[in-house]
């Protein structure tokens, strides 16, 4: 699919225009014998009364366009209304026969064009690399009809991009995306965006301490990678670490997980894959933050290698953790990247990763959690969360929470009870960054879905991605 802007159309198959409710005639480019019919035939005759998600195609026209598809944004259309309307718009032209070139004029402003594209382009994601009979897609140009949204949807486009590479990262089976796979993948996008880029193997972290990292991809025939990316603007104006959870498949270890609870766990570096898509965004889109990411990867695999429970570890940085429970690997492994990020010296570090059942539980699969020691910060990201349509909701962190994790023979455990899972987990990792800039994403429950809502289909959800590109830009 094309995207591109412009102020002039050329033959059209389709052409949307959009209506306020109650508005009883419209302005549109096409000009007033058009105009003429919407008010008089679609509004006045038909009945069309511009409500939210209310669709009237008029077919068969003659001239430069085929149809006109009138679209119903009903009353105070706000950015999330359009973006859903936007994915319903996707869906309803999908139906239409003869769909090649769609045109889309402006809709109320642009930002809430934008949005509308945006949820347009994220509703046309689909993963079939692996069906045999593949759904084609139709819709081959997409044009907003006003060249004044260029930039902005060059923008929209580019964080569409990561979107979808997210996504696909996410879908794709553990068998196929291994750490060493996801270090190949880093090193072809450090190349495509000149990037900086290292990646460290199992002997250069061995020598750098990774004891907890090491531990949990102890047991896996997979080999552990550490990839670490750079971008580099001059002169920025803040840097800023990402630390991706990067669990390439988590079976729970020899604390395994019931066959129901292992089914998405190839989603399990959800977070890693997320910082990989923005990172490319943020380079594309020339911020002037420079941005890191980080990601420790590896499998969590049952075998007679794997680390056990009641073993004790010493993280990178000093600590040592008793092993309470094998399933509760995504903190080990970020406490060391958290640790090679602290010493790095960042002005801000921000993880985010599919951390907690617990999460799931508390938010569901429309909020993410936050947390974290800087709530200027914080309420920053979330706010940065709400424009483009993306839901975080603050969780604790106490002091006293270090007496759910007390160990009678190590500094900490690494599981409690069950009680305040996702903020003892966040408690667990503030023991691994002396940083006081540093916020904690769990996108447990948000990064993929089994039931559709909104713009999102089914499967991954590159949740956080819009988020940080937008906090990042
Ligand atoms: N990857 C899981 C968390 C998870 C659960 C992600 C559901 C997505 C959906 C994590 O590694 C895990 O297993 N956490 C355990 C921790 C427990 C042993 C304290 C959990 O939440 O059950
Ligand atoms: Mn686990
Ligand atoms: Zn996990």
């Amino acid at each position: 699919m094309q995207i591109k802007c412009s102020d002039s159309i050329k033959k059209t198959n389709i052409y949307v225009i959009s209506i306020n409710e109650g508005e009883k005639e419209v302005k549109s480019q096409l000009g007033n014998d058009y105009q003429k019919i919407i008010k008089d035939y679609v509004i006045k005759k038909e009945g069309f009364l511009g409500k939210y998600g209310e669709f009237y195609l008029l077919n068969n026209l003659e001239g430069e366009v085929d149809k006109i598809l009138v679209v119903g944004l009903g009353k105070n259309l706000d950015n999330q209304k359009a973006r859903e309307l936007g994915a319903k718009l996707y869906q309803h032209i999908k139906n239409i026969p003869n769909n090649k070139d769609v045109v889309i004029e402006k809709i109320n402003n642009e930002n809430i064009t934008i949005s509308f594209l945006s949820g347009f382009l994220n509703a046309s994601y689909k993963f079939d690399k692996y069906k045999t009979v593949k759904e084609e897609e139709k819709i081959k140009n997409v044009t907003i009809l006003d060249s004044r949204l260029k930039k902005e949807v060059e923008k929209c486009k580019i964080i569409n991009e990561s979107l979808n590479f997210t996504k696909n990262l996410i879908n794709e089976q553990a068998y196929e995306i291994t750490p060493s796979k996801i270090a190949d993948i880093a090193n072809i996008i450090a190349k495509e965006n000149d990037l900086e880029i290292k990646i460290y193997d199992k002997k250069e972290l061995e020598k750098m301490n990774f004891g907890a990292f090491l531990a949990v991809a102890r047991g896996s025939e997979q080999e552990p990678k550490l990839i670490h990316l750079a971008y580099k603007p001059k002169n920025p104006v803040k840097k800023v670490a990402l630390i991706g959870k990067g669990i390439t498949f988590d079976s729970g270890g020899l604390d395994i997980k019931p066959a129901s609870s292992m089914l998405d766990m190839k989603d399990d570096m959800s977070g890693c894959a997320c910082v990989l898509g923005v990172i490319q965004a943020v380079k594309k889109l020339n911020s002037n933050i420079e941005v890191h990411i980080i990601s420790a990867l590896c499998e969590n695999m049952p075998s007679g290698k794997s680390y056990k429970p009641g073993d004790i570890l010493t993280a990178k940085n000093g600590k040592t953790i008793e092993v309470d429970n094998t399933d509760a690997e995504g903190r080990l492994t970020l406490a060391d990247a958290l640790t090679y990020a602290d010493k790095l010296g960042f002005d801000e570090i921000i993880d985010i990763a599919t951390l907690t059942g617990a999460c799931v539980v508390a938010l569901g699969n429309r909020i993410s959690g936050i947390m974290g020691t800087n709530k200027k910060m914080l309420n920053e990201i979330i706010k940065k969360g709400e424009e483009v349509g993306e839901d975080l909701w603050e969780m604790p962190i106490k002091d006293y929470m270090r007496d759910s994790l007390a160990s009678n023979i190590a500094d900490m455990r690494n599981t409690g009870g069950r009680e305040a899972g996702t903020s003892v987990a966040g408690w667990f990792l503030s023991n691994f960054v002396k940083n006081k800039n540093w916020v904690h994403i769990d996108i447990a429950g948000t990064a993929h879905i089994s039931k559709p809502y909104g713009e999102h289909s089914k499967g991954a959800t590159g949740i956080m991605v819009r988020t940080l590109t937008n906090y990042l830009t």
